[in-house]
């Protein structure tokens, strides 16, 4: 499948954009395990085009995490064009733009999901970035607001005229947040209303929850988030299994606190020890969950301080999960 020039594996998965999780450390495991394009953490194009130092950071793009678009968010099309060149400097092999984030701070401010309810100034914004750039320009939305104004079909064809690339759709609601269910038939019929390619977004978790949005959506590709949290691995298990090739079981407790210790080193590594372990608290919870004893490991990841105390966690758990 190609996004404008750009061509990705189609049997392999898209690591989603999720901030605060997604960031270079993350990505770049996922790709290791076989992500097939990446998206970054959404960034503020006030932010960007306001030259912070914060919103820049997020958009450091390695050759380690490659392809990977830059995804933004706002909602004035003069702004989010200016923060789309600016992106340019990390070298992106495409620019996302977020349509489907339901966050009261982004949402409540005109931007994200709240760009699903105003479909004109959607486009605008789109034509606006497609302009700016000479790189491909996706858009990434939900199914609708709520299920009474449920507009994916309408959003995705003023994207494609507006010169999107490609459109990822989430099948929830804004309203819905993150609750079951996924809505497949919405992505269908995105899939069959327009020419570029279209990803199927939401709750897919492995091998046959990915098969099973692709048969029944006919979508291009899919995208992966909450399923890869504390699970890299499962970019493996997708491609393994779309190739016909193997199911992949759940690696052993070992393989998954080595990868634990192999993501928390990168993430100390690219942010500093300090924050690092911080932010590794929250993956290492992910890590651990559903292992044996996993309610006790659990109280000790939300005191962890430093790399070592980890290494030390972690080999407790293998001695005790053996
Ligand atoms: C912690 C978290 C952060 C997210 N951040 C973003 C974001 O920055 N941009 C975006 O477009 N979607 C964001 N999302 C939504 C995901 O990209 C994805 O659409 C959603 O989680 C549904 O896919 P899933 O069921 O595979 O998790 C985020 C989701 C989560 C759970």
């Amino acid at each position: 499948m190609k996004i404008g020039n750009l061509e990705l594996n189609e049997r392999s998965a898209i690591l989603a954009p999720m901030a605060g999780v997604a960031d270079r450390a993350f990505r770049e495991l996922c790709v290791s395990y076989g992500a097939g394009y990446v998206v970054s953490e959404m960034v503020s194009s006030k932010g960007l085009t306001m030259h912070d130092r914060k919103s820049k950071e997020l958009l450091f793009l390695s050759e380690k995490e490659r392809p990977a678009a830059a995804q933004i968010f706002g909602d004035n099309p003069e702004i989010m064009a200016k923060s789309a060149v600016a992106c340019l400097e990390f070298r992106p092999e495409v620019i996302d733009i977020n349509m489907g984030c339901p966050a009261p701070k982004i949402a409540g401010n005109g931007g994200g999901a709240a760009l699903m309810k105003d479909p004109q100034k959607a486009e605008d914004i789109i034509r606006a970035v497609v302009d700016a750039v000479d790189i491909p320009v996706t858009v990434k939305i939900r199914a609708g607001w709520d299920k009474d104004s449920v507009n994916a079909v309408e959003m995705a064809q003023r994207a494609e005229r507006a010169g999107a690339s490609a459109v990822t759709v989430h099948g929830r609601t804004k309203m819905q947040m993150y609750a079951p269910p996924v809505d497949l038939g919405i992505i269908a019929q995105v899939k069959k209303s327009v020419d570029i390619p279209v990803i199927g977004n939401g709750d897919i978790t492995d091998g046959l929850s990915a098969a099973k949005m692709l048969e029944e959506t006919g979508c291009d590709m899919v995208m992966v988030g909450r399923g890869a949290l504390g699970r890299p691995w499962v970019f493996s298990q997708i491609q393994a299994f779309l190739n016909h090739e193997a199911i992949l079981p759940e690696p052993p407790v070992s393989e998954r606190m080595t990868v634990m210790v192999r993501h928390i080193r990168l993430l100390c590594q690219y942010k500093g020890e300090r924050v690092g372990i911080r932010e590794a608290r929250k993956h290492a919870a992910w890590y651990i969950k559903g292992i044996r004893g996993a309610a006790k490991y659990r109280q000790q990841v939300g005191a962890l301080e430093s790399i070592e105390q980890l290494e030390e966690l972690a080999y407790t758990i293998c001695r005790e999960n053996l």
